[in-house]
């Protein structure tokens, strides 16, 4: 009986043990100082530089919403480093539209202009901020949110960091709409008609 008992407990700590695993995961750990790539011929500084954000200062500003990626893809010294970075460029009344990090948080710090921030969390609560140059905005891992320059005067720069060399990134209305998911299912989803799912669809098809 006692021992039915330690039995028990051993498996429930284990339980927890996993479950707190699994809600606390983040990038896996490596056993040495960085990865290096199998293809790689020599490793050195430039290895560790990535300068593909540069052109957020050096380019003319986009005509419409821009991200500038830095994460382990663009950047293979950040495998292993649980860290990456994104260039967000928002000119005047574009937004940035909702989506997801499914693998990490998100830091964003406005550099220029007046960036409308708000994410949802998981009781469908909204918060959002009007963040000015130098503030700083979290974004809770897994959390719907967007940006959105509202400033009819400023163009609209923001570095965003990430706890993870790979954070993905789930865009809702592509997500939704772009990927093939039946409109009949889609149309009972939003709770209307094929003909306004078609007209979303089409709104969101690359123009000529
Ligand atoms: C190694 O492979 C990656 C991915 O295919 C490629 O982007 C990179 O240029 C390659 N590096 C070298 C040194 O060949
Ligand atoms: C804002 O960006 C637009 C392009 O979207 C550019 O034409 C304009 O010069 C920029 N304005 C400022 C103040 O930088
Ligand atoms: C845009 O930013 C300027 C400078 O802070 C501010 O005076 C103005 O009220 C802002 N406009 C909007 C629509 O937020």
């Amino acid at each position: 009986m006692a021992w039915l008992l330690v039995d028990h407990a051993l498996l429930f700590s284990s339980l927890i043990f996993a479950f707190l695993r699994m809600t606390q995961s983040t990038d896996p750990d490596i056993l040495s100082d960085f990865v290096i790539p199998a293809n790689a011929t020599t490793i050195d500084e430039n290895f560790f530089t990535y300068t593909g954000l540069r052109t957020a200062f050096t380019a003319e500003f986009p005509p419409d919403f821009k991200a500038l990626k830095a994460n382990m893809v663009e950047f293979p010294g950040l495998v292993g480093q649980s860290i990456s970075y994104l260039v967000v460029q928002l000119p005047i009344g574009s937004v940035n539209p909702p989506h997801i990090h499914p693998r990490s948080s998100e830091l964003l710090f406005v550099i220029s202009g007046y960036i409308e921030a708000g994410f949802v969390d998981t009781s469908n609560k909204l918060y959002t901020q009007t963040l000015q140059p130098g503030d700083i905005f979290v974004v809770p891992k897994g959390l719907l949110h967007y940006q959105y320059n509202a400033n009819a005067s400023f163009n609209a720069t923001a570095l965003t960091a990430f706890g993870s060399a790979n954070g993905g990134k789930v865009t809702l209305p592509v997500a939704l709409f772009e990927t093939g998911i039946d409109d009949l299912i889609l149309a009972k989803s939003f709770k209307t008609d094929i003909a306004t799912v078609q007209k979303i669809k089409a709104g969101l098809a690359p123009k000529e």
